[in-house]
């Protein structure tokens, strides 16, 4: 009975897979914030490299892996797949589980497959210095890690609540040489506008990235990144699922079911597009199912629509599923899941009905992460409980309906520096958080009119 299933490190792919050349339908352009005409390269260039942007826009089915990259990927992939006899026995389940384990990299999540490429990327375009935010810390250690790699500076602007929240990541990024900053901070203009509206607030990703895109734009040496929702992002992200097919042929089975949590939906597209574009040129159909807060719901219950990817409206308008750039979505103990748009790629997916979308509140998804890591061993980051709940329903389905299918998800990141939310889970202090109808009645309404 085998439980780890490994490639060997010449095994790692060597191309990422970008389903924009797959898809029945392709994406609507971003568009300028201020003139709504799509947005051309000069436009992205003061804060991102070309090879970038190039990467945002291609719709070559693969792109390669420079060899550098790949020297450093390395260090921690090919990440294993595991068959999770111990829940499947636990949960008598007749589905066979599988997962693949981000957590194996050194910031502790899947970040660091993009953060290598884009501080690379940034130094080759003779970059210095890097400005980004960070919701759960995961992101933001990934970046200080890569950007130490390739002698970049790196400033990151780190969600006040998650910030409060988890001390350890700030000296974890101080490590890697990063500045970490709490976000709204006074360092920018967009910080300081949300500050003296509401000195309490505990932050949202909306208002991290609006300081970092403010930080790069007004600083010379200094290019902006992203940990999730751009093309990119999901396309650095599709290292994993590819790895996955591989080992899913070596384990002699393949995936009926695939799952991942979503926050800007890059770990998901990561798992889940590699297959999705299999399904696409001819293969055979799979459920796949993205995973998200109820406090947070962007797919479920957010408009698909264009609206600015930050909250002082500095980023370019996207077409994607969103809850309206101004709402602040309740604090959460899964940061990383706390934003108020979904990456066009995956809103476009979900838009054809080829994805699944649900949601769940945070007290449901640690009842399943515990349950896991008695199981298991591995305590999972708060944002991949969400994952871990919905495989655990998806089992017991199958357990319901008699049927033996086969369950993959993606365990996107280990939670040892999330042990204050697993203190207040034990303590009975957790609860679900909903969000005010109100407040995402009135974001929703200030979506901004795009002429068709
Ligand atoms: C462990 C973990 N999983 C998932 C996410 C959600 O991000 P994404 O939807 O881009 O994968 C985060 C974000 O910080 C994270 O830290």
């Amino acid at each position: 009975m085998q439980t780890k299933i490994l490639l060997d490190e010449e095994q790692m792919p060597k191309k990422w897979y970008n389903i924009q050349a797959d898809l029945p339908s392709p994406l609507d352009p971003p568009l300028h914030p201020a003139t709504h005409k799509p947005v051309g390269p000069d436009d992205l260039s003061a804060i991102f490299p070309m090879e970038l942007i190039r990467q945002e826009v291609t719709t070559d089915r693969y792109v390669d892996i420079p060899a550098d990259v790949q020297e450093v990927l390395r260090l921690w992939r090919p990440s294993p797949l595991y068959r999770a006899h111990r829940l499947e026995k636990f949960l008598k389940t007749p589905a066979k589980i599988y997962y693949k384990w981000e957590g194996v990299s050194p910031a502790g999540s899947h970040k660091p497959n993009t953060a290598v490429p884009q501080a690379y990327y940034n130094m080759k375009a003779g970059i210095e210095r890097i400005a980004t935010e960070t919701g759960a810390g995961q992101w933001g250690s990934a970046l200080a890690f890569a950007t130490m790699l390739y002698d970049l500076e790196c400033t990151i602007y780190m969600v006040r609540s998650s910030y409060t929240q988890k001390p350890y990541r700030k000296s974890m990024m101080q490590a890697w040489g990063a500045e970490c900053i709490p976000s709204p901070s006074t360092k920018t203009n967009s910080g300081k506008a949300v500050l003296e509206k509401d000195p309490e607030t505990p932050g949202a990703l909306g208002i991290a990235i609006s300081e970092a895109v403010e930080d790069a734009a007004t600083h010379a040496n200094t290019n902006y990144a992203l940990g999730s929702v751009l093309n990119h992002v999901c396309l650095h992200q599709t290292i994993i699922g590819q790895e996955a097919i591989k080992q899913f042929e070596m384990a002699g089975d393949d995936p009926d079911v695939i799952i991942g949590c979503t926050g800007g939906g890059s770990n998901f597209a990561g798992i889940a597009f590699p297959f999705l574009g299999l399904q696409l040129r001819g293969g055979r159909k799979r459920r796949i199912i993205a995973v998200e807060p109820a406090s947070c719901p962007s797919l479920t219950r957010g408009q698909y629509a264009y609206d600015f990817g930050d909250t002082a409206h500095l980023t370019p308008l996207v077409k994607m599923h969103t809850l309206g750039s101004t709402f602040i979505p309740p604090s959460s103990h899964s940061g990383g899941l706390r934003y108020h748009g979904m990456g066009p790629l995956v809103s476009h997916v979900y838009e054809q009905g080829l994805i699944e979308a649900r949601a769940y509140h945070q007290k449901t998804c640690f009842d399943a992460g515990v349950q896991f890591a008695r199981c298991e061993g591995i305590v999972p980051a708060p944002e991949s409980t969400h994952a871990v709940r919905c495989a655990i329903d998806e089992a017991l389905r199958c357990k319901k309906e008699g049927k033996a299918e086969t369950i993959l998800f993606n365990l996107s990141g280990h939670g040892h520096f999330d042990m204050g939310a697993y203190i207040a889970y034990f303590d009975g202090r957790l609860t679900d958080q909903d969000y005010d109808e109100d407040e995402l009645a009135r974001a929703l309404a200030g979506l901004p009119s795009i002429a068709a």
